[in-house]
């Protein structure tokens, strides 16, 4: 279970350009919780992400995984237990490596037994496995640099990264966005299958209002630094994008603003 309390984050602290990118924040994840996220630009999606990896330490605020305060913890021993797949294709994946080397890499950092970018015998054959499983032909191109492949194959390589070993919770911030309509459909599909196999925890930021009500058991809204909407079970079902919008704008006196975000 991930517990975030009272989390504050103010930056340029003191300056003429300080900035609270969140604002005591709570919020608490059950096991095998899929939660998706939308919220304005800059409403501190990204932020809450970086605080619960540890990129920066709260000003104010605890963060719990699995009933371990993680407040301190290194982002480095965070990583261990918390995967993260960006916006960005570039990101998650060695674009010199091939794919098998970019999974056995993943694979020896999570477990147990020196880090090594050769896979094993043994590594290969579960490589070929899971990356079947995707439908993309991967699997018969293990090979093949990762630099080589299009945006969608590589955010599917990194999800495949970040996952081989299960994390205790996933962390995926627009991971679609980049990707043209198709391939975004595909690589949330394979998401949306990965966090139902292995029972993940998941926290998913979206642009899209569409897959933000439809993926997951439960769907936050996040303005100014905080979560002002949290909605699942029968209340989530009822929902629909216009009458998400609708109930925005009467919470927070403003529309929800986004300039990448899908209304449909
Ligand atoms: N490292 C940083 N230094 C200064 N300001 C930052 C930093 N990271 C984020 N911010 C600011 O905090 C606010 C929230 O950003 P972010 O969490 O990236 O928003 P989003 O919800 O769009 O992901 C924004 O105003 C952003 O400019
Ligand atoms: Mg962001």
């Amino acid at each position: 279970m991930l517990e975030i309390k009272n989390a504050t984050k103010v930056f340029g602290k003191g300056s003429a350009v300080e900035h609270t990118a969140l604002r005591q924040l709570n919020l608490c994840l059950n096991d095998g919780e899929f939660a998706t996220i939308i919220g304005s630009n800059g409403a501190g999606k990204s932020t809450l992400f970086n605080a619960i990896c540890g990129a920066f330490l709260l000003d104010e605020g605890s963060v719990s995984l699995d009933g371990r305060d993680i407040t301190f913890v290194p982002e480095h021993r965070r990583a261990k237990r918390i995967g993260r797949v960006f916006q960005d294709p570039m990101l998650g994946t060695a674009p010199n490596m091939t794919i098998a080397e970019n999974l056995s890499l993943a694979h020896s950092r999570t477990t147990t037994g020196p880090l090594h970018f050769a896979p094993s015998r043994k590594e290969k054959a579960l490589f070929r496995d899971r990356l079947a499983q995707f439908g993309m032909g991967l699997e018969n191109r293990m090979n093949t640099r990762v630099g080589l492949l299009s945006g969608g194959q590589r955010q599917a390589v990194t999800l495949l990264m970040c996952t081989i070993v299960p994390p205790r919770l996933l962390l995926l911030d627009e991971h679609t966005a980049a990707l043209d309509p198709a391939m975004a459909e595909k690589v949330l599909a394979l998401t949306q299958k990965i966090v139902k196999e292995e029972k993940l925890s998941c926290l998913m930021i979206t642009h899209n209002m569409q897959s933000a009500l439809e993926l997951g058991n439960r769907t936050l809204v996040m303005d100014s630094g905080r979560v002002v909407m949290d909605v699942s079970g029968k209340e989530r079902e009822k929902l629909t994008v216009p009458l998400l919008l609708e109930q925005f704008k009467t919470l927070s006196g403003r529309a929800l603003d986004n300039d990448r975000m899908l209304m449909s």
